[in-house]
């Protein structure tokens, strides 16, 4: 395992132990309440070929046909969200809160809503979620700055709730734009309401992993837990890595055969 990725998952505080013969196990830390004594291991070689499950999922008609979004450039859509009073929210938050990142980026994350250092900065993920995202993108050699990250939700919800499904529906055609202008070649998507919204399901987050799914204009997307809930249960940062190799692997799969 190259060092670079070796001091990375050790910012994830994902124990990693070098063998002799150069092979890598890594293990996530308990629970600080959890009573378990031996640290779950995963081998890092182990980790499966993608199964690219193509379960196309079609763009909701709902979330495409918005006219007054869907023929938006970038420093309109910037514009339009950043003065959006759609939903009730606008009433309520400090800055519309648009997206940051590389607008031409292969990997595009996608989170559920701004909390309230995003509201107050206007930018995504900038608080202890957002730190720990950004380790998380460097454990598989990306930094912030190359990819594109945008929420669900523009606007930030009072008090973190979750999201009312009508303010979704009035904001969602702002994140469908801004895929279909980043054109991203895979989508990372962070948390349950997240992987539920845009797939248009109940099923729980854990049945969503280990997949990958298609939107958007059968777009290529791996579902992960979301940082502010791995900073609550350190113990599941080893499947979120097992993701991350995934969305890594997957993505590689798919450039390889573009260029072949
Ligand atoms: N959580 C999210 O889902 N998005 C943010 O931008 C910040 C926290």
């Amino acid at each position: 395992m190259d060092s670079r990725r070796l001091a990375y998952l050790k910012a994830l505080e994902i124990d990693v132990w070098e063998r002799r013969d150069g092979s890598a196990r890594v293990s996530a830390p308990q629970a600080e309440a959890a009573p378990a004594p031996v640290a779950p291991v995963i081998p890092i070689r182990a980790t499966p070929e993608p199964v690219i499950q193509a379960r196309a999922v079609p763009t909701p008609p709902s979330i495409e046909g918005d006219p007054s979004v869907a023929a938006l450039g970038w420093d309109e859509l910037a514009t339009a969200v950043r003065s959006c009073t759609k939903c009730p929210l606008h009433a309520t938050r400090t800055n519309g809160v648009f997206g940051v990142g590389d607008r031409r980026a292969r990997w595009m994350i996608v989170g559920e809503a701004p909390g309230a250092d995003e509201d107050k900065q206007g930018e995504p993920f900038v608080g202890r979620a957002g730190q720990l995202l950004n380790a998380m993108l460097k454990s598989v050699g990306l930094a912030r700055e190359q990819v594109f990250i945008a929420n669900i939700l523009k606007s930030r919800p009072p008090n973190n709730r979750d999201p009312k499904p009508e303010e979704v529906r009035a904001c969602i055609p702002y994140l469908y734009r801004q895929i279909e202008l980043v054109n991203p070649a895979l989508i990372l998507c962070v948390g349950r309401i997240a992987a539920q919204t845009l797939l248009e399901v109940d099923t729980p987050i854990g049945k969503l992993r280990g997949t990958v799914h298609r939107i958007a204009a059968n777009r290529p997307m791996v579902v992960t837990y979301h940082p502010a809930y791995l900073l609550r249960s350190p113990v599941e940062k080893r499947k979120s890595w097992a993701d991350l190799l995934l969305a890594m692997r997957t993505f590689e799969t798919l450039q390889s055969g573009a260029t072949a």
